[in-house]
């Protein structure tokens, strides 16, 4: 199994460095929580589930250091700590879904000393952990049934075991459990510009699971679906809101469009708690802005000429009335999906 994000026994947070994949496999040790949190930042780890776990890991790791026996002042720096990895990325929701569920164990009035208090959130971040790889088999399970035996899927960005604590990840989950119902699937990857999640770690993960997948850049999509390529597309999600609206890698909304434009079913699979249901709809999902370099450059090779306008928004909006399901653990949301999404939430 691929492991994206490990705990050691320290509670030291192992990472696979994904900004290298997929020609090197190096493992980076986080031994605090700024290394942590920088790891976020800078993409070592990424993907919205990964990116939660990583960060219950980050809180837990900053919290063993706080060196008090004073439950106010613990409390105090440990708020300083989950302000600083909450602040790592504004996009995927599962990262303050994280942070706030720490906080919480934190906040239990039982702990009464900074020790219990540590070891609360030490298994508190390990059943992080334990649990999204248990959600992403479900996912899977939930999924499957959409695809067909010999059916061709497109999927946007990398919504697998890279992007989550493990098995198989989301929107690749739902394949991989087709693939293991014995259906004969075929993978297109959109190469995902600009950071090439797709061509990176779909094509390297595909690969690795032994599904047939076909690298295309972005702009082949539409070729692909008109010449009757593409039988379904299926798509993680940052942040999803009440209604169903979907944040998620730049590049997704423009699949969606081409999806509905030729009839072919638009998915997104997402754990519960992608779905911020704070929110009524997706105007109000913030949208990281990132590094124009991503965009100028590959690698260290410039492709833009110096001083040109640059703009590089890493997620896009997808309106719920592209979405033919939303994929959960706790089961498949239709349209309505206020309502639908709300029945999962209390299920
Ligand atoms: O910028 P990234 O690589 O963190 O963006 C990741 C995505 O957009 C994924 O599609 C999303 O997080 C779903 S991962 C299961």
């Amino acid at each position: 199994m691929i492991k994206t994000v490990e705990f050691t026994q320290e509670g030291y947070i192992r990472l696979i460095d994904q900004r290298l994949l997929p020609t090197e496999e190096v493992i980076v040790e986080c031994r605090d929580y700024l290394q942590l949190a920088e790891a976020i930042k800078n993409m070592t780890v990424r993907g919205a589930p990964a990116i939660g776990v990583a960060a219950a890991g980050g809180v837990a790791l900053g919290a063993q250091a706080i060196d008090t026996g004073d439950m106010t002042k613990f409390k105090g720096r440990f708020d300083e700590v989950c302000n600083v990895i909450a602040s790592t990325r504004p996009t995927a929701v599962n990262l303050f879904w994280a942070v706030e569920r720490m906080k919480k164990t934190a906040a239990n009035p039982a702990l009464t000393t900074v020790a219990t208090l540590k070891k609360a959130l030490r298994e508190e971040a390990d059943a992080v952990l334990r649990e999204d790889i248990a959600i992403n088999e479900r996912m899977g399970k939930n999924g499957s049934g959409f695809i067909a035996d010999g059916d061709t899927v497109l999927t946007h960005c990398n919504a697998g075991a890279l992007a989550t604590a493990g098995h198989f990840g989301t929107a690749l989950g739902v394949i991989k459990a087709a693939h293991l119902e014995g259906k004969r699937i075929q993978v297109f990857a959109d190469e995902t510009r600009p950071f090439l999640q797709g061509a990176r770690l779909t094509a390297w993960e595909m690969k690795k699971e032994g599904i047939d997948v076909t690298l295309i850049t972005d702009s082949m999509a539409g070729y692909y679906m008109k010449k009757g390529f593409i039988q379904k597309v299926i798509v993680g999600a940052d942040r999803i809101a009440r209604n169903g609206d979907t944040a998620n890698k730049i590049g997704t909304y423009s699949v969606a469009v081409l999806a509905q434009v030729h009839g072919i079913p638009f998915y997104v699979a997402a754990p519960i708690s992608t779905i911020d249901f704070s929110i009524p709809d997706g105007s109000h999902i913030p949208i990281e802005e990132r590094d124009t370099k991503e965009v100028s450059h590959v690698g260290n090779r410039q492709l833009a000429p110096d001083g040109v306008k640059i703009l590089n928004p890493a997620f896009d909006m997808t309106p719920n009335g592209y979405i033919e399901a939303i994929i959960t653990e706790k089961g498949v949301a239709k349209k309505p999906f206020t309502e639908s999404l709300e029945r999962l939430r209390t299920a």
